[in-house]
């Protein structure tokens, strides 16, 4: 996620707002920048790539100023390249602007501006507060920025400085977080509290729809028709480590407990609920293509590879059109069949895998109109696919992937909405799977309300050695992830199978000692799954139960019960994903094993 720093009081900013940053790096970023007022005017500096780059160009050109605001950016909008960078300036170069946040509606302002004679600089979103600033400005910063903000629709944490209302640090919040470090004659802004730790333990929490004015010896809280609000000044007492955790003990439960959120912003702008339909600007593939498509190759690895193979049933379910899920270091080597009517869908978190990388250049060398569902921006392979769908999941340190899985599987359901209803699929259907789509957030909450039950069974089998995960249907993929998340950070051997082909020999490992988890919620194939569990539990095995209703036969034959709430069978995987997460973190975690950064692993597989 961006970074915000915000210095104003008597020590030279710049230094401040770059320690700053660099508490910040652990977010993920790839450019930053600093805007400080210097007397005479606001001067900007950016760089691309580590805040180091940054430093050594202030370095290189020093900026004086004792007020100023600082960023990183982690992209959503536009490439990560230095013009892209925040901070960003209006026409006069007097108004400087650093943003968190996706607003969703500035095309139309943007256009809008360029209509008044406004140039834009920069691809990004952000820009366009800049010039909605300097249009409303009439010699009070505050007031522009709220007058600004009126039109804007989406997500914003900001701040803005000017050097025709010097001395001051406007900031308003909607979405993404911010908050005031209060000094003794200076005082601080940051998205972030890790920031600022090191200059005071007092700060003010500002709140969605609020706006704040800070100068060096005060500050003022405002809702945006400009009524002051009292605000609690907070202490706090975490240590920096605690802080970069959010207050989790690692970056992977973070991630986890973040899913109803990344959820929300994968979906964000693109679901046409009313319509049954998706609205995706950035695949590129016109209505003509769209129909043209006579069969479908999703390509990946790992977890990516996992939500794939969830992705050829929903195209293939739903919009009738024949899916190959291949392996990214296999389809490459294997002379696949790919025409000109061929649509590749790569996927991957990291957009660097180099076996899905290649995999995606030989099927674009065959003919193939490629389509990225990547998480970050501007990476190679978002930079080198014809079209993408952006995860919007946020960076995802730890090495176990668990919000791009949930996202990537939400990105899949949007694809397949848009191609089903370029096809047969009726509104009322596509509209019944958006509804139900929209519930998603508020259901993975209600799960992780409960993650405590999850910690006792991890308690139980903390211990095993192996382990089976078993579903079918749409819950097969999700029976592979559990077992991948468990044997890559508990180091537990772990197999996910489908439930009926495990008679077929798997069940001959079936004992006491192995611990059973079944994916069964009440979809089409219920029944069927509790039979696969009662051949278990003839056989000895201990019984974990996923399900989505209380059923008397599958309450008496299973040992564990762990319930998630109803919903269409297709959207099951992003719920039984949550508890499966949690399982294999709890007994990592028990275990005391390094789960953000497992042995052997990397976050991203640059080399085949
Ligand atoms: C997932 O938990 C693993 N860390 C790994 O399988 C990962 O999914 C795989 O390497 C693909 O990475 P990508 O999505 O960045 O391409």
């Amino acid at each position: 996620m961006c970074g915000i720093v915000g210095y104003v009081g008597p020590r030279v900013a710049t230094p401040v707002l770059i320690e700053g940053l660099k508490r910040l790096e652990y977010r993920g970023y790839d450019s930053a920048g600093v805007a400080v007022m210097n007397g005479n005017g606001v001067e900007t500096r950016k760089a691309v790539g580590k805040i180091a780059a940054l430093e050594s160009v202030v370095g290189d050109d020093p900026v004086e100023g004792m007020t100023g605001i600082a960023h990183t950016r982690w992209a959503t909008h536009g490439a990560p390249n230095e013009c892209n960078a925040h901070p960003h300036h209006d026409c006069t170069g007097t108004i400087a602007v650093v943003h968190n946040g996706i607003i969703e509606n500035y095309g139309a302002l943007r256009t809008m501006l360029q209509g008044h004679g406004h140039t834009f600089v920069s691809e990004t979103d952000t820009e366009v507060l800049a010039h909605l600033i300097e249009a409303a400005f009439d010699g009070n910063l505050e007031e522009a920025v709220a007058d600004s903000l009126h039109l804007v629709e989406g997500t914003y944490g900001i701040a803005v400085v000017s050097s025709q209302d010097p001395v001051k640090i406007v900031a308003a919040r909607k979405g993404s977080p911010l908050l005031l470090g209060l000094g003794e004659g200076e005082n601080f802004l940051a998205s972030d509290v890790a920031a600022i730790l090191k200059y005071t333990r007092d700060v003010v929490y500002l709140d969605d729809g609020e706006l704040a004015v800070i100068t060096a010896d005060s500050y003022r809280v405002f809702d945006l028709q400009a009524v002051q609000r009292e605000k609690k000044v907070s202490k706090i007492d975490w240590d920096l480590d605690m802080i970069e955790k959010g207050g989790f003990a690692h970056f992977m439960l973070k991630e986890i407990f973040e899913q109803p959120t990344t959820i929300e912003n994968t979906m964000r702008g693109r679901l046409v609920t009313e319509e049954g339909f998706s609205k995706l600007g950035g695949i590129n593939l016109s209505r003509e293509e769209l129909q043209n498509i006579d069969n479908v190759v999703i390509t990946a690895c790992g977890t990516s590879w996992h939500s794939a193979l969830i992705g050829e049933l929903l195209i293939e379910d739903l919009a009738r059109i024949p899916v190959e899920v291949e392996y990214a270091s296999e389809f490459r080597y294997r002379n696949p069949i790919i025409t000109q009517r061929t649509l590749c869908v790569v996927i991957s978190q990291s957009g660097e895998t180099a076996d899905t990388l290649a995999a995606m250049r030989e099927a674009k060398r065959r003919g193939a109109k490629t389509l990225g569902l990547v998480n970050v921006v501007g990476s190679t392979i978002a930079r080198e696919d014809d079209g993408g769908i952006y995860l919007h999941a946020g960076p995802e340190i730890g090495v176990a992937s668990t919000k791009a899985f949930t996202s990537q599987v939400v990105a899949l359901l949007l694809l397949t909405l848009k191609l089903a209803r370029r096809r047969d699929m009726s509104a009322a259907r596509g509209r019944e799977i958006a509804q139900a789509m929209e519930h998603l957030p508020a259901q993975i909450r209600e799960i992780l309300d409960r993650a405590g039950e999850i910690e006792e069974l991890a308690e139980q089998f903390k211990d095993a050695s192996n382990f089976l995960y078993l579903g079918r249907g749409y819950n097969f993929p999700v029976a592979l992830e559990g077992a991948l998340k468990l044997k890559e950070i508990s180091y537990i051997h772990a197999e996910g199978y489908p439930a009926a082909e495990m008679k077929h020999g798997p069940i001959a490992l079936i004992d006491a000692n192995m611990p059973v988890v079944f994916i069964a919620p009440h979809d089409a194939v219920f029944d069927k799954v509790v039979s696969n569990v009662q051949e278990v539990k003839a056989r000895g095995g201990r019984v974990i139960a996923l399900t989505s209703r209380e059923e008397p036969t599958l309450k008496k034959l299973a040992d564990y019960e762990f319930r998630i709430p109803e919903t269409l069978d297709m959207l099951y995987p992003i719920l039984a994903a949550i508890p499966l997460q949690l399982l294999a973190y709890y007994i990592a975690a028990k275990r005391g094993l390094n789960v953000d950064q497992p042995r052997n692993l990397a976050k991203s597989v640059t080399v085949e």
